[in-house]
């Protein structure tokens, strides 16, 4: 499991070109996966969204323009900055927070719908996390994941693989002059369960109704799960 202490000083490290390298090695699809987990929010005007692990921002500010209230939660401070600035930038309301995901800064059941974007796969106690999101979301509310996934089937695991080890790791290293940085993101990518192992850890958390969707033909996933309405 990745250590906190590490995790944040790599995303300290990387802040500065962090969504420079999303959009070039995502081939600028990350933000349509974004847009997938708005819309797998339902309605959101008006709702209370936490988006924990959020990083520069990017999943806060598309709910926020969707017309939520928006907290974005992160341990990282430079990524926070970063957050803080795009936020200033596009007069957005949305607010950012320093925070762990696995002691959420926030009370029992006070968000309608909590958010996590590719943040799951680094927090040192999946379980712990989950539940923690499950804890901050009122009952009926929903919980939205987005994670990178290992795409079935043969021909396209095996490029995926080969594109997640070799390629994306030499462009990472060129562009953050970060050796390890890029080597991490595939070992944790690798690492990651697949869709119904994830959609049982979240059953195992207290969500229910728990459903997924393969992005862009499995190299991302989406999981959904709502709080109970009753106990
Ligand atoms: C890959 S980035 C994702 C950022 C953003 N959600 C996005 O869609 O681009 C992962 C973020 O998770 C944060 N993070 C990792 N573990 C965390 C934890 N335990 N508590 C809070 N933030 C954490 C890192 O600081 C980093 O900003």
């Amino acid at each position: 499991m990745p250590d906190p202490v590490q995790v944040e000083s790599m995303f300290a490290r990387i802040a500065g070109v962090y969504d420079l390298l999303n959009r070039t090695l995502s081939l600028g699809i990350d933000q349509r996966w974004r847009k997938r987990m708005l819309r797998a929010a339902g309605e959101v005007r008006g709702r209370a969204v936490l988006d924990v692990c959020c990083g520069t921002g990017d999943v806060a500010l598309l709910f926020a323009r969707a017309g939520a209230s928006v907290v974005g939660v992160d341990f990282t401070a430079p990524m926070l900055s970063h957050a803080v600035k795009k936020a200033e930038r596009n007069g957005s309301p949305a607010v950012f927070v320093r925070g762990d995901a696995m002691r959420l800064p926030a009370a029992d059941q006070s968000c309608d719908v909590a958010t996590i974007a590719f943040g799951i796969r680094n927090v040192s106690d999946r379980l712990g996390a989950l539940r923690e999101l499950a804890r901050v979301v009122r009952p009926g509310g929903s919980v939205v994941v987005l994670e990178f996934s290992m795409p079935p089937g043969a021909v396209l695991g095996r490029l995926y693989r080969l594109y997640f080890t070799r390629v994306l790791p030499a462009i990472g290293r060129l562009v953050s002059k970060d050796r390890d940085a890029y080597e991490y993101l595939p070992r944790t990518v690798l690492a990651w369960p697949a869709p119904e192992q994830f959609a049982s850890e979240m059953r195992a958390a207290g969500l229910e109704g728990v459903e997924w969707d393969l992005l862009t033909r499995g190299i991302a996933c989406l999981h959904v799960g709502r709080v109970p309405r009753t106990p």
